[in-house]
């Protein structure tokens, strides 16, 4: 068994791989690269380089394209470790965009219900459903009906709390944690308000320990404390902030026993981890698809329903079904266009969609999820845990150099267990050196997230960064926080 793969084994058990003394050394580096089976896929992305990121006036040049034949240190592709914010750009999105301009400007209005022979694309009908499909592995939907792409991840969310989010008087908690995305909270609160509720006695939010860690014992113990007031449990799969990833079978499980509706926000987890959303019961799940996904910016949302909830029953002649804030994309394509004003949704998720999506909004995440098709998330879980894992091993090592005495330049406040995190580590920073790393990150081409006032989140992602990457951030990062 290769290095690569016997680490990947390790990781997937939960153990801790063994790295060499010359782990950090740009050979050793490259040699995981070299044994690394999906690194082929960077060649599908377009990685913004050290000069295109300075741009200031478009210039027609695509960034990796060099117009004089030779490479030069601005041709330079950045280290790319962002894609828990926005996805590189599928080099199928230009394609498949052109396919899309040429269709609407060939065929017109017919481009609703027909597509052209050669074209990656579906008529602009079936597109939802086409990226529903392209999906459905992702996520772990036992089939595509389970999922549906509409929108954008708030307002799924939204549409999902409509349905899902039915307080009585005994029942009318949402339980939270600690810091959720602020749009979360702020859908959250107005839903409450909505129901002429009160938040501040309709939401429970569970605290993290000393280290910003919401463990398992702490969720459970919650939901038994509002086994008898929570009507719904709302959690990220993994956290934006510490990039915690929750132990999501089994906290649905158990809320669920306890009569608690359970749903998820996925957005860093779609993409990113392994799901099996239908295996786990999970009552309804939301993500979006800028991040992990590649869809582009603000592109389409998803929405998971398992299939006990999109249930149509006809037998008394009339549709009989969950309750939702419907719209006539939501309806049947047997009676869509009847025009008429019995609602009939589609079964499944996709019997919540409402609107007419945007078919060149379609097209940029249909090609992004066809170089996701190409491969699985098994291959890509594992080898993120392997990349991930060497990150932290050479972040340690930069620890282990520093002066004794000295106070740490930094502290991973990402769970250590490889299998309580994703791809994302998050790094606090002694105070007072945000500014300066920051600067010195952008100096030399590394794009990374920054949350004021310490925390910089750092997502070498499988798809398009490699084991070389991490190498040279490493040394960059290095050098920036000793000044
Ligand atoms: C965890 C989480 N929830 C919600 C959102 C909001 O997403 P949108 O603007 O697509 O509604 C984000 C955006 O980054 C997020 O990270």
């Amino acid at each position: 068994m290769s290095d690569f793969a016997s680490k990947a084994k390790v990781l997937r058990d939960g153990q801790k791989p063994e790295f060499p003394s010359n782990a950090n050394t740009l050979e050793y580096a490259q040699s995981l690269d070299a044994q690394d089976k999906l690194r082929h896929f960077r060649d599908e992305f377009i990685i913004p380089t050290r000069a295109s990121l300075k741009k200031k006036a478009l210039d027609g040049i695509i960034p990796g394209a060099q117009t004089n034949g030779t490479i030069t240190d601005a041709d330079t592709p950045c280290i790319y470790f962002v894609g828990n914010s926005l996805g590189a750009q599928p080099k199928a999105v230009r394609r498949f965009l052109e396919a899309q301009l040429e269709t609407w400007a060939s065929i017109g209005v017919n481009g609703h219900f027909s597509s052209l022979s050669n074209s990656p694309l579906t008529s602009w009908q079936d597109m939802a459903a086409d990226c529903a499909a392209k999906s459905a592995a992702i996520v772990g939907a036992a089939d595509p009906s389970e999922v549906v792409i509409m929108n954008t991840l708030t307002v799924n969310l939204h549409f999902m709390l409509a349905s899902f989010y039915r307080p009585t008087d005994k029942r009318h908690k949402i339980i939270l944690e600690w810091r959720p995305f602020p749009s979360d909270w702020y859908a959250f609160q107005s839903q409450i308000e909505w129901h002429g509720l009160n938040p501040e006695k309709s939401m429970v939010e569970m605290q993290p320990d000393e280290n910003l860690y919401l463990s398992t014992e702490k969720i459970l113990a919650t939901i038994d404390e509002h086994a008898e007031d929570a009507a719904l449990l709302l959690l990220p799969g993994i956290q934006y902030y510490t990039g915690q990833l929750f132990d999501i079978p089994r906290i649905t499980k158990y809320a669920q026993e306890r009569g608690i509706v359970v749903g998820w926000d996925l957005a860093h987890c779609a993409g990113n981890v392994e799901l099996q959303l239908h295996d786990w019961n999970v009552d309804f799940a939301v993500w979006c698809t800028y991040k992990y996904l590649n869809g582009g910016p603000g592109s389409m949302a998803g929405a998971f329903v398992h299939e006990r909830h999109g249930k149509v029953d006809m037998s008394s002649g009339k549709p009989v079904f969950k309750p939702r804030l419907s719209g006539w994309y939501g309806a049947d394509k047997s009676v869509r266009f009847n025009m008429d004003k019995e609602f009939q949704p589609t079964p499944g998720a996709q019997g919540f969609q409402v609107s007419n999506p945007s078919a060149i909004d379609l097209t940029s995440l249909a090609a992004a999820l066809s170089v996701f098709n190409k491969t699985s998330m098994k291959d890509l879980r594992s080898k993120a845990l392997v990349l991930t894992a060497y990150t932290e091993h050479l972040l340690d090592e930069i620890v282990r150099r520093q002066p004794e005495g000295e106070e740490p330049a930094f502290k991973i406040i990402t769970p250590r267990d490889p299998l309580q995190r994703g791809t994302q580590l998050s790094l606090l920073l002694r105070d007072g050196l945000m500014d300066t790393v920051a600067a010195a990150l952008e100096a030399h081409g590394v794009v990374c997230d920054k949350r004021k006032p310490n925390v910089i989140r750092v997502a070498p992602v499988p798809m398009y960064c490699r084991f070389e990457d991490v190498w040279k951030f490493i040394e960059i990062f290095e050098a920036a926080i000793r000044g």
